[in-house]
Order: structure tokens, then sequence, then C-alpha cells
């Protein structure tokens, strides 16, 4: 059988291989992917990413690693965080960090949100447009987190700086030599094999330490101080975590707030739809997400034999789970390659497909991309697309480093 490639990185140069992943849903069972030394099975239809995600028992995220590639046991030991951990251990972990992540804390930040998002789209508005990821999408969501984390704002540059290196790793290599910011640490033990995860654990026990000595009103002092009937994170546990928010918080709305720039400067009927219906801001954040699917995959490994639609699975066999595939599965949405901001039925696996590892921060997510459309429609703007974007070559996130779009009243 020839094999319909949605692995190598390059290939997301043109964007999504929507055409391999169709024709990879549409075949009966499951396919093998070969990968690397070994394989995975794809999944891509709704259904089966739905029953992975619901059934951690049998598809683990301890075992094995999360990303596509493999990893050495000290290695996953070392760089292990909510994602890659099974209960009781992510009960436990995710027990703890829930505690200063609730809706309620994030409703808490809307008025962060607001600010923050009011001053970059006005620098937008003011210039005419220009580049849409690096004046708008980028600096939001990493502003917000860092803001949400007690991080000062004159840091945030830095932050971004390490967090882009950190998606090098996931597509052709990292373009830091191994000892950047004075790195000592054998680099295939760091998060994303890159140095710059050693720069982001050195920030984040520099901002422990801070907060251990003086309290602050922001998550850092949440978290260091978290304690459910004396249990509280470790000094590893607080700098994976806060690596964990830090990429998982910035890089992934990011990119959603690119695709959905794009998508409303290629389909202006939307835009006049959300213009004249404000109402429709909550749908239109939703097809964002699906439309965006900003990360591409999760993996997992079974933990036992199993049977998954008809396809047996063997005990240690890598299962991928390709949300970006079961977002445009035709049994679940009608028109799926259609960007349509009334669409109300809208149950995309985006942030996963359920269970227990559902994305901590969707809440968060939303609201900075509603308050985004909010302010925008408020400003009787529209977008317009100007070049070509400029994609990245990564097979994990649906990542875009540059897209110049223009400001039309
Ligand atoms: C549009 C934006 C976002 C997307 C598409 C997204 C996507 C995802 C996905 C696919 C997962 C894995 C789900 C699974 O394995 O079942 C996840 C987990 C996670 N996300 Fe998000 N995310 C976004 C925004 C955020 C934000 C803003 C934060 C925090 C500030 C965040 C924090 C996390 C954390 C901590 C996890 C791990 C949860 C666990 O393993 O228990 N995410 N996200």
């Amino acid at each position: 059988m020839t094999t319909i490639d949605i692995a190598t990185p390059s290939l997301y140069l043109d964007g999504i291989p929507h055409e391999g992943f169709t024709r990879i849903r549409e075949t009966e069972g499951l396919v093998w992917h070969p990968y690397g030394e070994d394989g995975f099975w794809a999944v891509t239809r709704h259904a089966d990413v739905r029953e992975v995600s619901r059934n951690p028992e049998v598809f683990s995220s301890a075992i094995g690693h999360t990303n596509l590639w493999d990893l050495e046991a000290d290695a996953l030991e070392i760089r292990r965080s909510l994602i890659d951990s099974d209960a009781p251990d992510h009960t436990r972990l995710r027990r703890l960090v829930s505690k200063v992540f609730t809706p309620k804390a994030t409703r808490g930040w809307e008025g962060t949100v607001r600010r923050i998002t009011t001053e970059l789209v006005d620098g937008f508005v003011a210039t005419g447009g220009g580049d849409w990821v690096e004046m708008l999408a980028a600096p939001l969501p990493i502003r917000v987190i860092m803001a949400i984390l007690g991080v000062p704002d004159e840091d945030a540059g830095y932050l971004v700086e390490l967090t882009d290196h950190l998606v090098e790793g996931t597509g052709a290599g990292s373009s830091l030599p191994d000892d950047a910011y004075g790195n000592t640490t054998p680099t295939r033990l760091l998060p994303f094999n890159s140095p710059a995860s050693h720069a982001l654990f050195e920030y984040a026990e520099r901002m422990r330490q801070l907060r251990l000595a003086e309290p602050a009103d922001d998550l850092v002092t949440g978290l260091v101080r978290a304690d459910i009937a004396g249990d509280r994170l470790s000094a590893a546990e607080y700098r994976n975590f806060f690596q964990l928010l830090v990429f998982a918080g910035n890089e992934t709305t990011r990119t959603a707030i690119i695709h959905g720039g794009l998508a409303f400067a290629q389909q202006p009927d939307q835009w006049d739809a959300l213009r004249d219906d404000p109402e429709l801001a909550g749908s239109a954040v939703d097809e964002v997400i699906r439309w965006a699917s900003p990360i591409l995959h999760m993996r997992r490994t079974a933990s036992r034999d199993t049977v998954l639609a008809g396809t047996a699975i063997a005990a240690g066999d890598k299962v991928v789970m390709w949300y970006a595939a079961a977002n445009r599965d035709p049994e679940v949405f009608d028109e799926p390659f259609r960007f349509d901001v009334t669409r109300s039925d809208n149950p995309h696996f985006a942030f996963g497909g359920g269970g227990p590892h559902f994305c901590l921060g969707a809440f968060l997510a939303k609201m900075e991309i509603q308050v985004l459309l909010e302010e925008m429609v408020g400003r009787g703007i529209r977008l317009e697309q100007r070049a070509e974007p400029v994609r990245l070559a990564s097979n994990f996130v649906h990542g875009v480093e540059s897209l110049q779009l223009g400001v039309m009243a």
C-alpha cells in the first residue's frame, strides 16, 4: 500500500494536507502510517478521536510521549508535565492547577484581556494594517498569559522569542546552538529538544523565588502556594507547568487568531454577517477555532491490546489523533470545508476530544478571541489580505510566520 504522507513537516508549508486526511478518513478501519523507525495508527474520524480521548486507561498519555516523536525514558521523566501523565498523577496535578485556573478566575481576567486587545487593535488600525502575526496574533496571547502569570510586560518579547524557538523544534529543527542561553543540559532532555526550554525554566524558577519571597495577586503566586490538604506542586512540577502554560497559552491562541484573520479577510461575507449581528460572536469564536485547528495532533500509546474502528491495535502501538482531520469530518460537520460563523452545532475537537486532558485554557482562549472580534467589529473595520501567508514547516502546530493584512473602513 502506498503511504499517504501526513507527517512530513515541510508538507505543511502549503497548508494542512487535507486531501491526504480525507483519503485516510474515508479508508475503512485505521491506516498505519510509517514514521521514523516505527509508525502510528492515524486516527482521523471524529468518532474515533472521541473514543481515544475518552478512554485514557487504554490510550495512555504517560507511556511514551504525546508528540509524534519518541523520547528516551530519562528524557520523558524529566520533561513530564500534566499533558504527558495519566491518573492518578494526572488527576492530582490537574486538581492542583485547576484550583487557580477556574472559569471564575478566567472571567476575572477579562478586563486585562480587553486592555491589551484594545491597545493592539488601535496600533494595527493606526498603521492601516501590517503583519497580523507580529502586530496582533503573537503579542495578544503572550501578553495576556504573562499578565495573568504576573510577568512584567517588558519581558513579553523575550518569552515570544523563546516559544518561537520551541516551535522550531517541531519542524525542521532548532536554529540555536545547544549552548544558547547558557544551556548546559543535553538538549534531548529538554522539552522540544530546545535550549530555549532551559531559558524558560530559568525564568520560571526566578519568578517562583520572587513570589515565594513576596506573594502577589497572580497565577505564579497561586501555583507556588496551591495546597490541597498539604499536597503542593514540587519545584519541577511547577517549572514544567509554567513551561506548558507559556507554550500552550501562547502558540495555540496565536494560531487561532492568525487563521481567523485570514478567513475573515478572504470571506468578507462572514465578517459582514458578524458585523450585522454581533450576537454571532460566540458561534464565530468556535468556528474560528475549528477552522484554525491550531494543534494538529496529540499522540497516545495503547496500554493493552484493543480494537478501534474495527482495527486491532497491539499494546505499545502509537495512536495519533489528528484533530485537524476530525474537524473536517462530514459525518459531523455540514459542509466541513466552509467557514461559517453561523454554524451553531459545532462540536469541534480543536481543544481535544474530551476526557481528562481537555484543554485547561479553552475558556480563556475563547474569551481572548471573542474580545478581539468584539473590539474589531466595534470599530467598523474589515480586513483585507495583502499577501500569501508564510507558513511554518510543522506537523504539530498549524503555524504561520507572517501574514500581511490591511485594514479598511
Ligand atoms: C485556541 C487555543 C488553544 C487550543 C487550540 C488548545 C488546544 C489544546 C489541546 C488539543 C490540548 C490537548 C487535549 C487532549 O490531549 O485531550 C490542550 C491541552 C492543554 N491546554 Fe490548550 N489550547 C488552547 C489554548 C490554551 C490556553 C490559552 C491555555 C492556558 C493558558 C492552555 C493550556 C492547556 C493545558 C495546561 C493543557 C493540558 C491539559 C491536561 O493535560 O490536563 N491551552 N490544549
